[in-house]
C-alpha cells in the first residue's frame, strides 16, 4: 500500500480509502451479509487501507457501529458525516456518531449543502463547535459545489475545511471544470465517492450492458457516454497491466490527485480494490482514458438537495428519523 499527506492534517493516509455506504446493509441488495462486510472491511485494512468513510445515514448508523466492531483494535482514519439536515445543530450527531464508533472522528463532513434556512455559516460554526468538543478532529464538507465551498471557507473562524467530498471518477467528471482547480488553490482535499461509478467501471457490464435497474444507481442521462470503446479502452489497459478494469478505474481517479473511497461488499472486491495503489498509469493510458470519457466532464457540480427546501422537509421524505 503507498501513503500520501492528506492537506495539513498531519495524517498519512492510504491513496485509497473505504466508502462504508455498503455497510448500512441498506440501498445496496440483498446479495452479501453483514459477514461479508466485516470480512471486507477487515480484508482492506489489513491490506494497508487505513481511511474509512461512513455516515450517520448510512443505516440510520448501522454502518458506523459495524465499522467501529470490525476495527476496534486497528490503527486507521475513520470519517463521517452530518446529514446536511441535521448541520445547525451538528454537536448532537457527533456526539451520537461518536458514541457509536467509540472513538473521536477523524474527519467530520457536512453531508450535502444545508438548506437557506440553515445557512453554511451556521453549520459551519456547528462543526466548529465539535472540535472544540474532542469529539472531533477535522471538519470537512461533502458535494459543496465551488461558490458554496468558498462560503464555507470563508465562514471558518479556528479550523479549516480541510475536503470536499465528491463524486468524481472517469463516469464524472464535473468538477474537473473548476471545481478542482480551486480545491487545490486553498488546500482543500477532494475525496473521490462512487470512483466505480457505482460498478459500472468494473468491467462486469461490459459485454452486457447494465442490468435494468440501474437507473437507480447510475444517472441515466449520462449513460449514452458509457460506451463500448471506453470500457473496452480500460479492459486493455488492464490487461496490459495485469490487473482488474476495477484497478484501472480506481488508479485513474488516484492519478488526477484525488482520495477515491470504493465501496465494496465483499473480501473479494475489497481485495482487488486495495490492489489499485500499486497500479501506475502510463501517461498516454490516463490521456486514452480522458479523451474517451470526455461527455462526463459536461456541466459543473450541482447541490444534490435543492437549498429552498426546508431541512425539515429533506429529513421527512428521506424517513431517515435521526
Ligand atoms: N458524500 C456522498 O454524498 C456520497 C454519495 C455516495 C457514496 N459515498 C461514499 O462513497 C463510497 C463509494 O461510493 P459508492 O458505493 O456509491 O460507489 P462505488 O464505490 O463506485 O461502487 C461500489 C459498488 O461497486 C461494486 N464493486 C466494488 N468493488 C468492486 C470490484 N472490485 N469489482 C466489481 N464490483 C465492485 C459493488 O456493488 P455490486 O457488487 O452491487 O455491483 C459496490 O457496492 C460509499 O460507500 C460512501 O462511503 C458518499
Amino acid at each position: 500500500m503507498k501513503y500520501r499527506d492528506f492537506g495539513r492534517t498531519g495524517m498519512k493516509v492510504s491513496v485509497l480509502g473505504m466508502g462504508c455506504w455498503q455497510a448500512g446493509m441498506q440501498s445496496w441488495g440483498n446479495d452479501y451479509s453483514t459477514d461479508d462486510i466485516h470480512e471486507a472491511i477487515k480484508t482492506s485494512s489489513q491490506a494497508g487501507v487505513n481511511f474509512f468513510d461512513t455516515a450517520e445515514i448510512y443505516g440510520k448508523g448501522v454502518s458506523e457501529r459495524t465499522l467501529a466492531t470490525a476495527l476496534k483494535d486497528d490503527n486507521i482514519y475513520i470519517a463521517t458525516k452530518v446529514a446536511g439536515f441535521n448541520g445547525g445543530n451538528a454537536e448532537k450527531s457527533a456526539k451520537l456518531s461518536y458514541e457509536r464508533l467509540g472513538r473521536p472522528i477523524d474527519l467530520y463532513q457536512l453531508h450535502w449543502v444545508p438548506s437557506y434556512y440553515t445557512g453554511i455559516k451556521k453549520a459551519i460554526r456547528s462543526l466548529e463547535n465539535c472540535v472544540r468538543s474532542g469529539w472531533v478532529r477535522h471538519i470537512g464538507v461533502s458535494n459543496f459545489p465551488l461558490a458554496e465551498l468558498q462560503i464555507a471557507i470563508e465562514s471558518t473562524e479556528k479550523e479549516d475545511v480541510v475536503s470536499d467530498q465528491l463524486e468524481f471518477s472517469i463516469a464524472d467528471r464535473r468538477l474537473e471544470n473548476g471545481l478542482m482547480e480551486f480545491t487545490r488553490k486553498n488546500g482543500v482535499e477532494i475525496i473521490a465517492y462512487s470512483p466505480l461509478g457505482r460498478g459500472m467501471l468494473t468491467g462486469k457490464y461490459r459485454q452486457t450492458g447494465p442490468p435494468k435497474d440501474f437507473a437507480r444507481r447510475f444517472y441515466s442521462g449520462k449513460r449514452k457516454y458509457l460506451q463500448t470503446e471506453l470500457l473496452d479502452a480500460i479492459h486493455t489497459i488492464a490487461e496490459k497491466h495485469s490487473c482488474s478494469d476495477a484497478e484501472v478505474s480506481l488508479a485513474w481517479v488516484i492519478s488526477k490527485g484525488a482520495l477515491p473511497i470504493p465501496g465494496a461488499k465483499n473480501r473479494t472486491q475489497a481485495e482487488g480494490n486495495a490492489r489499485s495503489s500499486e497500479v501506475s498509469l502510463k501517461k498516454e493510458e490516463i490521456d486514452t482514458i480522458d479523451r474517451l470519457s470526455l461527455g462526463f466532464k459536461e456541466g459543473t457540480y450541482r447541490n444534490i438537495v435543492p437549498r429552498v427546501v426546508p431541512d425539515v422537509l429533506v429529513k421527512s421524505f428521506t424517513s431517515l428519523g435521526i
